[in-house]
């Protein structure tokens, strides 16, 4: 038994590990193999904020492994009239074999591993989304073949993407630059920790970020949560926007990433996104195969 609470957690081998058996699983759904490993086991999926990929990767890869799904808003569950997660944890772990969390406090999903005793899947904190990046990570090998040695820039707000892909990004070889504000830099741990383990760099000078970049990388300036903020931050970050300008200092093959949903105009323009549609949704895509992977992982025995 596996949990996936933060990427940290996780060694440069077992993240590899997984991206090739999500290259294999991909590979097998596209030729009709099946494979129920999961044959019998159920997933709970708790939401506290909305998805539209992460619930439906997650549903449609439990049922492509021979398992099921159960979905749990967090609206329903008395989690929203504040039962405990200490109770939820111990309560769910007899009916489930595994959860799946989208929540806000990276707490939450710690406290539900520890008191839980089945596989904890983190599909989104304030902090990170690891699933995010393991099916990021495919992506970017898939196009680029190698993902060692290349650079990923990741232009906007120092949030959970950004974490995310720092710590995945470093544990693979790769060079990563961050373009952000000044006041909305990545966790303070985090670009510690990538410092002393890798090529990093952070800058509010995007272009300097994004000079011959492999991987163009973008996320909302807003994210779920943070509604109140999202006028004051389209001011804030009205010049961290991957457009023909930025791409113009990026190598002249990079591609362009975005876990989605995108806000056109905003964090990325449309002609850039359209220009680079196949990647964007090929990385959305590869959330399924990716998750699938980390499934299987996180169950085994
Ligand atoms: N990228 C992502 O996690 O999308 P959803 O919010 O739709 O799940
Ligand atoms: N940073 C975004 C990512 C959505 C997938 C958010 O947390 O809303």
């Amino acid at each position: 038994m596996k949990h996936l609470l933060k990427l940290l957690d996780w060694s440069t081998e077992e993240i590899t590990e997984v991206l090739n058996l999500a290259d294999q699983l991909k590979y097998e759904k596209k030729n009709g193999i099946e494979h129920h490993i999961l044959k019998g086991k159920t997933l709970g999926l708790i939401f506290q904020k909305s998805s539209t990929r992460t619930r439906v990767s997650f549903e449609v890869g439990m049922y492509d492994l021979g398992g099921s799904a159960l979905f749990l808003s967090s609206n329903d569950l008395q989690i929203g009239r504040g039962e405990p997660i200490e109770d939820t944890a111990r309560v769910l772990s007899r009916y489930l074999d595994g959860i799946m969390i989208r929540t806000y406090a990276q707490e939450e999903v710690e406290k539900l591993a520890e008191y839980g005793s089945i596989p904890i899947i983190n599909g989104l904190t304030d902090f990170c989304h690891p699933c995010q990046v393991l099916a990021d990570l495919m992506t970017i090998r898939e196009h680029k073949g190698v993902i060692k040695g290349r650079k990923l820039c990741y232009i906007g707000d120092g949030n959970n993407m950004a974490n995310s892909l720092i710590v995945g990004g470093i544990k693979m070889g790769m060079s990563v630059a961050i373009g952000c504000p000044k006041d909305y830099q990545p966790d303070a741990e985090i670009m510690k920790w990538a410092k002393e383990n890798g090529d990093f760099l952070c800058t509010d000078d995007i272009y300097e970020a994004a000079k011959d970049a492999d991987v163009l990388y973008t996320d909302v300036w807003a994210s779920m949560g943070q509604e109140g903020e999202a006028e004051e931050r389209k001011k804030i970050f009205k010049n961290y926007q991957i457009n023909a300008d930025l791409m113009a200092v990026a190598k002249e093959d990079a591609m362009v990433m975005h876990c989605l949903p995108a806000h056109r105009g905003e964090e990325i323009t449309a002609d850039v996104l359209e220009a680079h549609a196949n990647e964007i949704f090929d990385e959305a895509e590869n959330r399924l195969h990716a998750q699938k992977a980390v499934l299987v992982k996180c169950f085994e025995k």
